[in-house]
Formats: structure tokens, sequence, C-alpha cells
């Protein structure tokens, strides 16, 4: 069987990332998480003052082109304790590596979510960003193989999962399974505020009791996060260089009133139909 590629698109925080690793771990595909790219980007920008892309980044271009990007995504070592999205399916970890360093935490923090569509609606950063996604997903991706049952010799084939924004329209236009995955704006931000809670939580617990004063800026209200989101998605909506588009082609799921379950499992049936 040839391989597979699978394309998740869709706004931010419609769990385009989870369902991924959930799909890539139950289909034996490796993943690739195309929005950590242009959030190393973004560190990069921040770490070197660069925060003004109007006028074209030629220095942070040059500084893409030499930096080392890597998304080590781990299926042996899965978020073990059952979270409110992701109910108990087994989500796999995936750690970003950027010039060596781990800035996994990192690359989620506010400054990095205010900044990183300003970076990635810039053209040249999209297109030296392009080549280490292209690259970073045929390394990624696992290879066909046969493997002997009741039946005799049969066929598994390899694949990628890599979701974005611009994979089933721009990055892989031949992908064999397109998803648009949607949530209602209030969904999303519900869920992102409980993610990024939990995860502050398991970093580093809170001052008690909080007050206004002693709650530190990286935790944000509903309503900030919502707002958040929605300028990011005008930004990715409204951009010149592959702006965030359904492809002809894609499947649409809104997942606001589904389980995580029933749309992995659903993404991997579609998946298997297909190879
Ligand atoms: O998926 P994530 O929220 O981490 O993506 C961060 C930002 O990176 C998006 O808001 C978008 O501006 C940009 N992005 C993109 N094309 C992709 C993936 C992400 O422009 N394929």
């Amino acid at each position: 069987a040839r391989d597979f590629t699978i394309a998740i698109d869709g706004p931010a925080a419609s769990g385009k990332s989870s369902t991924a690793r959930a799909v890539a771990l139950e289909l034996g595909f490796g993943y690739i998480d195309s929005g950590s790219i242009y959030r190393c980007a973004t560190l990069l920008a921040l770490r070197h003052d660069i925060t003004d892309i109007s006028a074209g980044a030629p220095d942070l271009i040059d500084l893409i082109n030499k930096a080392s990007v890597d998304i080590k995504f781990q299926p042996q070592s899965t978020r073990s304790a059952p979270n409110l999205i992701t109910g108990r399916l087994p989500v796999p970890d995936v750690r970003i590596l950027l010039n060596d360093e781990d800035v996994s935490e990192e690359i989620r923090k506010p400054d990095v979510n205010r900044l990183v569509a300003k970076v990635a609606s810039d053209g040249g950063v999209r297109s030296a960003v392009l080549g280490i996604q292209r690259a970073l997903a045929r390394a990624a991706e696992t290879r066909s193989k046969s493997v002997v049952g009741k039946e005799g010799v049969s066929s598994v084939p390899g694949g990628v999962v890599m979701d974005g924004r611009d994979i089933g329209t721009t990055i892989f236009p031949n992908a064999e399974l397109k998803i648009y995955l949607d949530a209602s704006a209030m969904a999303r931000a519900i869920r992102r505020w409980d993610e990024m809670n939990s995860s502050l939580k398991r970093a580093k617990p809170p001052a008690v009791p909080a007050t206004a004063e002693n709650t530190p800026a990286e935790y944000p209200s509903v309503e900030d996060i919502a707002r958040e989101l929605e300028e990011r998605d005008y930004a990715d909506i409204n951009r010149q260089h592959s702006p965030l588009r359904i492809a002809k082609d894609a499947i649409v799921i809104d997942n606001t009133s589904m389980t995580f379950e029933q749309q992995v499992y659903s993404i991997a049936d579609l998946a298997r139909d297909r190879m």
C-alpha cells in the first residue's frame, strides 16, 4: 500500500493537535505540528527583538534558515491522566527542539501567541518555514510494512498526520485525506483555557489565595483567550499568503458537541476506508 498523508486544518484551538496525535497513534503514523515551526520562528523574533515584521523580515528569515527545528513525536509516552478534553483516549507527547533546546513550553506562552499570526503572515517567513515543514513531514512518515496474520501476509500502510492552517491547501495539496476541524468560538476558548490552566498548575501551583495582584499574567481569563483566538483567526483568514481556507476536497468536522473519541475514531475510519 502507498504511504498516506492526513492533513488536518482549522482555526486556533479547534483540537487539531490532540486529535492529530491520537489519530497518528491509532494508525501507527508519524505526526508533525506545523504551527510549532511558526511558533519557533516567533520565539527567534522575540529573542532577537525583531517585532516589526511589516517591513519584511530579512534578519528573521536569516535566523530561520540557520535554525534547526526538530519535532519529537513520542507515541510510547502518552499523557496518562484523563482530561476534560481528551477523556480516556491516549494522546502522545510531542517535544519541540529549536537549535537543540527544548522550547515546548516556551512557544505556548502569551507573548508568542500574540505575535505568531503576524510572523506567519510574512511571505518570506512562510517560504523559509515551508522547506522545514516538508522535510520534517517526510522524515516523520512511518513506512508501510508487511504483517503475517490469519489471512496470510497483508500490508499495513505507513504515513504521517500533519496539522496547521494550509496543509491541505498549500503544503500537501495531494494529501489522501483532508480534514477541516472546527468548533464554536466559545467551545474553543473554554478548551484552551482548561488546557493552559492544567499545564500551568502542573508546572507551578498558583499562589493561594489568588488576587488580581498575585495572579500571574500567564493565567488569562476565558474572555482574554476568546479575544486572542478571534484576533489570530482573523489574521490567519485575511492574510495574503496561504490564508486559512477549507480545501475543496476537505471533510469538515465540527466537534463542538462531539466527544474526543468520536472525532478521533471517525477520522481514523475515514483514513482506513481510503487506504
Ligand atoms: O496551530 P498553532 O495555533 O500552534 O499555530 C500558531 C500560528 O501559526 C497560527 O495562528 C498561524 O498564524 C500560524 N500557522 C500557519 N500555518 C500553519 C500552521 C500555523 O500560518 N500551517
